[in-house]
């Protein structure tokens, strides 16, 4: 479902809801508690829980992980601790998506951000160990996303990427709204340069045209920049850029 609240600025209307599920839950507390996550949270605009996957762990031990089968060194999250928890969240409301956070995902980026910050209820799986039985994948999971080619020791500091960057888009989350749309990526092209006071130090001086006060010269200039910096830095941004 679309979330059509997007354009509405009441800070006090509840717009989006991430359920996260993990087996090292502390990993998402402190990422998802400072700065402009935070204030959303506190206005309302987002609710985050993060939900520990080891309480639905059988025995003892509270097991989730098990050997894989064919003998591949490394633990592999289980089908069950995972669909019994996911079915629990399922009654208390629908979810737009369904994330499983992976290398072998689709890359996470400024577009894809922006389609997830259009949605109310997001749950977002972090993988761990080996990763998770196949099964999930197939049967449960709808977007599989990864964040960067390269392996990181588990998806909870992808999830918190995730998070953090739609959390960043909600209406009401960044203190100068148009300021998201400013963003690098969000225009298909990296941020121009930016300076504050002092306007010369030791010699290193701010460019003149921003000290202008002429908007038109300074946005002009701002513009030139964004496609210099991109040319030089991630041409691949203006050579394929409906490439994700
Ligand atoms: N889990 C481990 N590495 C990851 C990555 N690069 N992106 C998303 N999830 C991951």
């Amino acid at each position: 479902m679309k979330n059509s609240n997007i354009l509405n600025n009441d800070y006090f209307c509840l717009i989006m809801r991430i359920d996260i599920i993990s087996v090292l839950p502390e990993l998402l507390v402190s990422p998802l508690s400072h700065s402009i996550v935070k204030r959303a949270r506190e206005r309302s605009l987002v609710e985050i829980v993060v939900h520990d996957l080891r309480l639905y762990g059988k025995g003892k031990y509270r097991q989730v992980d098990d050997y894989s089968f064919g003998g591949d060194a490394g633990m592999v999250l289980m089908i069950e601790p995972i669909f019994r928890l996911m079915e629990d969240l399922k009654k208390e409301r629908s979810y737009d998506e369904i994330i499983y956070t992976t290398p072998d995902g689709l890359p996470f980026n400024q577009k894809e951000a922006n389609r997830i910050s259009c949605l109310y209820n997001i749950m977002i799986l972090c993988g761990h160990y080996k990763g998770v039985d196949q099964r999930i994948r197939d049967h449960l999971v709808t977007r599989e996303l990864s964040v960067g080619d390269y392996v990181l020791s588990g998806g909870e500091l992808a999830a918190a990427v995730i998070a953090d960057a739609v959390v960043r888009l909600l209406p009401g989350a960044l203190t100068d709204q148009t300021s998201a749309l400013t963003d690098s990526f969000q225009d298909g092209l990296l941020a121009p340069p930016i300076y504050t006071r002092p306007a010369n130090f030791m010699g290193w001086k701010v460019p003149d045209v921003l000290l202008s006060g002429d908007p038109v010269k300074i946005s002009g200039w701002q513009e030139e920049m964004s496609v210099d910096r991109t040319q030089k830095l991630r041409p691949d941004l203006i050579d394929e850029p409906d490439k994700d």
